[in-house]
């Protein structure tokens, strides 16, 4: 049996269980895991306890050990505590049963056996013994596998699948994440359970999906996601984007070029998401002209209202399905030539705000996911540029430098809509570089000859 290090705060946690009298207490499933992968330990740490969680949650309050007063879920026998800033859930060894018509567990004590076997894979079910730091291993797979990178649930896959469905997406975030093999049978056994997928809340697939996004391998996560009938029950647009071919500026078709666009982007949520939208409005507004010609008419556009769509229905916050949906929407601003005009790259700038890194990002890797061979967007020219123009008007500063009231005292117009217009115009001089941002002066000459002119 491998020896892993206990730490500190878990130690001050077996102390409490030698005077309570608890004499079962294991760290298992992810930071078990990712210690013996060699990789760092999350401060996510999930004890599995001989005993009442809710107990021992309180004892460690009243004791000092844990700064909360203990989050008990008793329907599930588990407990949230907090020992050295550390959230730590304390879970009773448990085995779940479903009656045959209720997704409700009934959740009964269990043996350290039944404790792994109800766990979603082998390697997730290895539990580190506090008082002798030994990793014990019930299931018998869990430190094989480890060793030779298996991918494999403890029962038969469809029974662990149907207990929560959930687990089909974490299987295929495991496997790209760690580089694991699936057992045989395990990814027809997805596929046979896919559309139990369809009971599990959207916020939780949201999760997962998310974890997958800013994984080492989100392209391949999807493209698995697709294969085995998965992305079908919570995002079917995107099986709209398969074989929907391109033209001559591309060797993939919308879907592999998207995949291609994602595993070439940073391991961004936002900036990864925006890549795995950006093109889901094409297959809408495809058109073919006389010429043979391929063309996407306006489908940023309409990708963007898509986007928001299927974001809002994955409940994304409202933040996160803005900024990628102003990425989506800007995706073409760049055009294929860097000799954007200093007024076109200012308003780029007023447009993007903090966004506009993410953007030079996701042009990048749309550019280099087209075919081979044609020349690439000179982004870091364009980087550079909006660099130059940052220094004399910095983006904040792309605005009129004149507000309502002081036009209204210039004017004498009295609020309305008027005065929103002269206030547009301003900005619009200083877009185009005929205004500085903070000459008030002209500002005022040029409001005062407008309403001459009126
Ligand atoms: N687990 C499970 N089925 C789930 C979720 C969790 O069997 N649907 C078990 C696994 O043993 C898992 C442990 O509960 O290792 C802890 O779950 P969680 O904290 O969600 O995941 P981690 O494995 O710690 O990994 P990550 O933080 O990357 O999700």
């Amino acid at each position: 049996m491998p020896k892993l290090p206990v730490d500190p705060s878990l130690a001050k946690i077996r102390e409490a269980a030698d005077k309570f009298g608890i004499r079962q207490l294991w760290l298992v499933g992810g930071a078990v895991r990712d210690q013996l992968l060699g990789l760092e330990t999350t401060p996510d740490f999930d004890l599995a306890i001989g005993g009442s969680a809710q107990d021992f949650a309180a004892y460690l309050y009243k004791t000092g050990v844990s700064s909360i007063t203990p989050v008990t879920y008793p329907q599930f026998g588990t407990a949230m505590v907090r020992v050295d800033q550390l959230q730590i859930e304390l879970a009773q060894l448990r085995k779940e049963s479903y009656r045959s018509k209720s997704r409700k567990p009934i959740v009964e004590p269990a043996t350290l056996e039944e404790d792994a076997a109800r766990r979603d894979i082998t390697i997730n079910a290895l539990y580190l013994d506090l008082w002798t730091g030994e990793v014990v291993d019930p299931t018998g797979h869990g430190l094989a596998d480890m060793a030779s990178r298996i991918l494999r649930t403890p029962r038969e896959p469809s029974v662990t699948f149907n207990e929560d469905p959930l687990r089909m997406m974490r299987v295929i975030r495991f496997r790209w994440q760690f580089g694991l093999t699936p057992v045989e049978r395990l990814y027809e056994s997805i596929k046979d359970c896919s559309a139990r997928l369809s009971i599990i809340s959207l916020e939780r697939i949201r999760d997962e999906l998310c974890k997958m996004m800013v994984g080492p391998a989100p392209d391949k996560a999807l493209e698995d996601l697709r294969q085995l009938g998965l992305l079908a029950q919570f995002a079917p647009e995107f099986l709209d984007m398969l074989d929907v071919e391109q033209g001559s500026f591309h060797h993939l078709d919308v879907w592999y070029h998207t995949l291609a666009a994602v595993r070439l982007t940073e391991p961004d949520l936002v900036l990864r998401l925006a890549a795995l939208f950006h093109d889901i409005g094409k297959p809408p507004t495809r058109t073919v002209e006389d010429t043979g010609r391929t063309r996407f008419f306006g489908h940023e556009v309409v990708g963007a209202k898509m986007t928001a769509q299927v974001m809002r229905r994955l409940k994304f916050a409202n933040d996160t399905i803005d900024e990628v949906c102003l990425l989506v929407r800007n995706h073409m601003r760049l055009g294929s030539s860097p000799n954007l005009t200093k007024p076109a790259l200012r308003r780029l700038m007023r447009d993007l705000g903090d966004e506009l890194p993410r953007l030079f990002s996701l042009v990048e890797a749309d550019s280099k996911a087209c075919k081979p061979g044609l020349p690439l967007v000179d982004v870091n020219t364009i980087r550079e540029r909006v660099k130059e123009i940052t220094l004399t008007t910095p983006a904040a500063k792309l605005q009129s430098p004149l507000d309502g009231e002081e036009i209204m005292r210039l004017t004498g117009l009295p609020q309305g809509q008027k005065v929103g217009e002269i206030k547009r115009r301003l900005e619009e001089a200083v877009l185009d570089g005929d205004l500085g941002p903070d000459d008030t002066e002209a500002a005022r000459a040029l409001v005062k000859k407008w309403a001459q002119n009126r």
